[in-house]
């Protein structure tokens, strides 16, 4: 039930898995290491002390297997719930498999499993945030965009009365493709490539709308966003729908997911948005149940903006207090399943997470924001770029049951697919005049799969 190309591998010096393995994640990893000792240097109880010094050594070690091309050992029973799902897989397809030559989709989620295990370990650091910090730091810096969105969106979503049923329609589309890049592009600011951004850079990559529109959508390579505005339309015909989100980043990113969220909404389209987390840190900045509380918390209650106007900060209050109230009437749910957080393909999430995928189904849109995502949708293989996406997915489109998916990603790593008949030529084109297309962040996909009624 594999694909027909081959993953790609930590020694592919063609992809980005080489310059990931042999320099990103020492880099993620030593920074993680400054953040503890940051940490430790403000603690004063000897036990938490001395707690926290070992796992700064566990990190060391971590840092040492990565560099040494250690063989992957199994995970500590920690009592996390997916140790068991971990050390299957590792036993059944990765034994005496180095970082390196592991796929690297896989070796690199190991990497952030045996982070957490430098702490799960612990005595009181067991829930400690490595990239906390900077995930807050991030947001707190992107006061631009944020007011942006806040300003313009906290008011409610209302038609002008004197608008016909054809005119109402039409305005709810445009906002619908509007939100629909936002939401997309918001994919731009993942922390894992932008170690150490500046102000501009921040800025450069938040998109907000407005004139920008046009421009940004020629650089959504595959754009299934018209077939998606169908699907959702259909959506509130029946009761309203329900829409699933499978999380990536926190921060900006969620901040905008949860803009097209609050949309989806106020306009009737879904009456039910369910969205999906870590339960520990991963790939750097994904969204975990804390970073989800914080955001809502800063935006009702922070000083994270000194510099804000009244009427700013008044918008960010009012969003933040309404995306508050969905979640006391049920209408946004946070879930958090364990699959989420292991080195398995979305290839298989109907054998080894069963229950999810059953739980997924019944779902009318089930929306994979991102990169890493992307890469577990399509087993992250070098598919070539006219593959449709239905085929690159497998079982997530083929399987009795399967959802309907749509990923939105802004392309960052080397599998691209759903370019259309012509994409193997245009990615060609791309690859001699802007050798690194693949990992800018520059170029995105919008997918959308049917999926197949069990
Ligand atoms: O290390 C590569 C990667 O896994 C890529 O998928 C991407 O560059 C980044 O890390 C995560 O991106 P995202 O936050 O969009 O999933
Ligand atoms: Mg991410």
């Amino acid at each position: 039930n594999n694909p027909p190309w081959p993953a790609f591998r930590g020694y592919h010096t063609y992809s980005f898995a080489y310059a990931t393995m042999g320099h990103r994640l020492p880099t993620i990893l030593g920074k993680a290491i400054d953040d503890v000792i940051e940490t430790l240097n403000q603690e004063s109880e000897e036990e938490r002390v001395v707690d926290l010094v070992q796992c700064i050594q566990r990190m060391d070690n971590l840092k040492s297997d990565l560099q040494e091309q250690a063989k992957l050992r199994p995970i500590i029973d920690d009592g996390e719930a997916d140790v068991a799902l971990w050390n299957k897989e590792i036993a059944k397809y990765f034994q005496g498999k180095t970082f390196m030559n592991a796929p690297w989709l896989f070796a690199e989620a190991y990497k952030y499993r045996r982070l957490r295990e430098c702490f799960s370990v612990s005595k009181h650091w067991k829930t400690y945030d490595v990239f906390f910090r900077q995930k807050c730091d991030t947001f707190s810096r992107s006061n631009d965009a944020v007011f942006e969105l806040s300003t313009r969106f906290a008011e409610p979503f209302v038609h002008k009365a004197e608008l016909s049923d054809t005119e109402k329609l039409e305005a709810e589309r445009l906002m619908f493709m509007e939100l629909t890049q936002i939401c997309l592009w918001g994919n731009s600011t993942d922390l894992s490539l932008l170690i150490n951004m500046t102000e501009e850079q921040i800025k450069s990559l938040q998109t907000t709308g407005g004139e920008n529109l046009a421009a940004t959508e020629k650089n959504i390579l595959g754009n299934d966003m018209s077939r998606l505005w169908e699907v959702v339309r259909k959506m509130r015909s029946s009761t309203g729908g329900r829409v699933d989100f499978v999380l990536d980043n926190a921060g900006f990113e969620l901040y905008c997911d949860c803009v097209y969220a609050d949309f989806l909404i106020q306009s009737g389209l879904a009456k039910e948005v369910r969205f999906h987390g870590k339960r520990y840190p991963w790939f750097v900045s994904d969204v975990t149940k804390k970073d989800w509380d914080w955001l809502f918390n800063m935006m009702v209650h922070g000083h994270l903006f000194p510099k804000a106007t009244e009427q700013e900060m008044n918008s960010l209050r009012r969003l933040g207090l309404r995306w508050k109230q969905y979640e006391k009437e049920g209408k946004w749910v946070y879930e958090q399943h364990p699959f989420w957080c292991t080195g398995y393909t979305f290839w298989e999430l109907h054998n080894e997470a069963p229950d999810l995928f059953l739980h997924l189904s019944r779902s009318d849109l089930v929306i994979f924001k991102g990169d890493l995502n992307h890469r577990k949708l399509t087993y992250d293989c070098a598919a070539p770029p006219s593959t449709d996406f239905e085929i690159a997915i497998g079982p997530m489109a083929s399987s009795a049951g399967a959802p309907r998916v749509c990923s939105m990603r802004t392309i960052k790593s080397d599998v691209v697919v759903g370019l259309g008949d012509h994409g193997d030529e245009l990615a060609e084109k791309l690859d001699k005049e802007e050798p690194g297309w693949k990992i800018s962040g520059k170029y995105a996909v919008v997918l959308l799969s049917e999926g197949r009624p069990g």
